[in-house]
């Protein structure tokens, strides 16, 4: 069973952020986050990203960036537009890996109920903070299960805890059909893949008539050869710079490959032309079989 985690520093007050910023600079701690995290699902709200150098996802991570502005879609993350959206593509994600909360404050607040565990790194220090944390050590539905030594990270003192959340709620999946109904037409392999459960990441091109799509709906494939159909549901949307991008970020089983067979984003040429590849870039839908 996959969890979901948040992770985060806090001071001793359990402040956690000022003026869209972190309390201290702390490279241990920063390391620890790197490692933890890397090559699995991060989810953070909209400020957080923001926050970022350059307002850049992480690398080596599917980021999943929550905000409430159906118009804020941003580059090589899966962008979700309300909480319910946000919990639908965590059950989706936590059927194969574990999951990390990242922050801020709100989504850290949001998600806490549904999370298993809790990674706090505390900094025995004052950060001056505007947002916080909640107090884990006032709260008997979480247990202090870790309590690493107390070590340096330059000149302030750390501790790696791990709570435990003892009443965790069950994260599930939404499968109603509430949206909207879009139709794609499919070769057979690929269809065969999605069919499979092999294939959950539909590749297109970002382009206008592709701004019907909205998490939630439903698209039913077509086999271009057999009129065979499946329903499935929009999880997420993900534009990226480039399918050299998008190729990088998944494993290509879930793009639609065969174990030994070689995924090249060059084979996308054989659907577009490289000027509207260039032109639009792709888009990444997720997606999950209902029927
Ligand atoms: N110490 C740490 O380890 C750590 C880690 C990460 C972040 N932080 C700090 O936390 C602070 C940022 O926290 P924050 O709470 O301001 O930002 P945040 O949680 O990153 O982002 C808030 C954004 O998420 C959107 N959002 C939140 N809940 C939503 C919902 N239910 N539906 C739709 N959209 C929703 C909001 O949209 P609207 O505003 O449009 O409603 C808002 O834009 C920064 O200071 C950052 O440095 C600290």
């Amino acid at each position: 069973m996959h969890k979901l985690i948040e992770i985060l520093n806090a001071d001793r007050n359990f402040g956690i952020g000022k003026r869209n910023g972190l309390l201290f600079s702390l490279p241990l701690d920063m390391a620890f986050f790197r490692k933890t995290t890397s090559g699995h699902v991060v989810v953070m709200g909209e400020n957080t990203l923001l926050s970022f150098p350059g307002s850049k996802p992480l690398k080596n991570r599917t980021n999943v960036v929550l905000s409430a502005d159906i118009t804020h879609n941003y580059k090589n993350v899966v962008n979700v537009h309300s909480f319910d959206d946000l919990l639908n593509y965590i059950a989706y994600a936590l059927e194969k890996e574990d999951v990390y909360v990242i922050g801020g404050a709100s989504i850290y607040r949001q998600l806490l109920p549904y999370s298993d565990e809790v990674l706090l790194t505390k900094v025995d220090a004052d950060g001056g903070a505007e947002v916080f944390f909640e107090n884990l050590d006032k709260r008997d539905d979480f247990d202090l299960v870790n309590q690493g030594e107390p070590l340096m990270d330059g000149d302030i003192p750390i501790r790696f805890c791990t709570y435990k959340n003892l009443q965790r709620a069950t994260v599930s999946q939404n499968n109603g059909e509430t949206g909207a109904e879009h139709h794609l037409r499919l070769w057979p392999e690929p269809f065969a893949s999605i069919r499979d459960g092999n294939k959950d990441i539909e590749m297109r091109l970002n382009e206008p008539k592709r701004q019907k799509l909205h998490v939630g709906d439903v698209i039913v494939f077509e086999n271009t050869k057999t009129e065979e159909t499946i329903k499935t549901k929009i999880i997420g949307l993900a534009p990226y710079d480039s399918f050299e991008t998008l190729y990088a970020a998944f494993p290509k089983e879930r793009l639609g490959y065969k174990e030994g067979e070689e995924a090249n984003p060059s084979d996308m040429e054989k659907y577009y032309s490289k000027e509207r590849i260039e032109e639009f870039g792709p888009l990444a839908i997720f997606i999950r079989k209902i029927a």
